[in-house]
């Protein structure tokens, strides 16, 4: 894993867009994997933001998001897909149509998976996965435990997840209790992966992806297995580890 050390959350985002941008830019066709959360939300304001200074198109672009929350409609302010037409979708040219998440409402939750599995697979893969890091060292919404052979799936949300996402609702109590996330096989299928890890909430995670052994109970550390993993961490994501190794 190559890891790129930034100042803080500003740089994280710009190093972050800055190489995005240019995968897209050299693509005649490109699957990007897309992730949520507070981490990646000023990373796609500058990637809208290069397109847009430069008329850079995305209508070769297929996106991909790793999870969404079941029971929430697309309209919900509090589902994947509003965050993603809000921080992204709206700001570049990508067509709708090419712009994919999980179905939190479908009837069947579980054809729904497969169906978002197949779908993946019958465009090809994913070229490059943007993924965040939980403290609990989660991926998409794999929880610790979650076999590194899983496909997309049905996920309970831990306790810890329900809570470090209740600031995003007005109370705990509506943050919903299940989800659709890609696998850990899915994401590990990835061409390519770019982890951003940012803030001292996450300086543990990050030193135990570096340090620690591959072990399901740490859903991460199966990313030291991948070829090709490219980590952008600040200083204060970065600063217990640092303080064992010289970086
Ligand atoms: P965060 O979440 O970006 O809101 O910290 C990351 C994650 O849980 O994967």
């Amino acid at each position: 894993m190559r890891v790129i050390q930034v100042k803080d959350y500003e740089e994280m985002s710009e190093a972050a867009a800055t190489l995005l941008f240019s995968r897209v830019k050299e693509a005649s066709s490109l699957s990007l994997g897309l992730a949520t959360g507070g981490t990646p939300e000023e990373t796609y304001t500058r990637l809208a933001e290069k397109a847009n200074k430069s008329n850079q198109s995305f209508s070769h672009v297929n996106t991909y998001n790793l999870d969404e929350y079941v029971g929430l409609a697309p309209e919900h302010p509090n589902s994947y897909r509003y965050y993603m037409d809000q921080h992204l979708f709206t700001k570049i040219d990508i067509p709708k149509e090419q712009t994919h998440l999980p179905n939190g409402t479908a009837v069947e939750l579980r054809n729904e998976c497969n169906r978002y599995e197949r779908l993946i697979k019958r465009d090809g893969g994913i070229d490059v996965q943007l993924l965040g890091i939980g403290a609990n060292g989660h991926i998409g919404f794999n929880e610790p435990g979650t076999p590194f052979n899983t496909g997309t799936h049905l996920v309970e949300l831990t306790d810890e997840t329900r809570e470090a996402n209740a600031r995003y609702f007005s109370a705990k109590a509506n943050v919903p209790t299940k989800a659709i996330t890609m696998g850990i096989a899915s994401i590990m299928e990835a061409k390519e992966i770019v982890l951003l890890v940012s803030g001292q909430s996450k300086a543990h995670a990050f030193a135990q992806l570096m340090d620690g052994e591959i072990t399901e109970e740490f859903p991460a550390s199966i990313l030291n297995n991948h070829d090709n993993v490219t980590i952008i961490a600040d200083e204060a994501a970065i600063s217990l580890h640092a303080s064992k190794h010289v970086l």
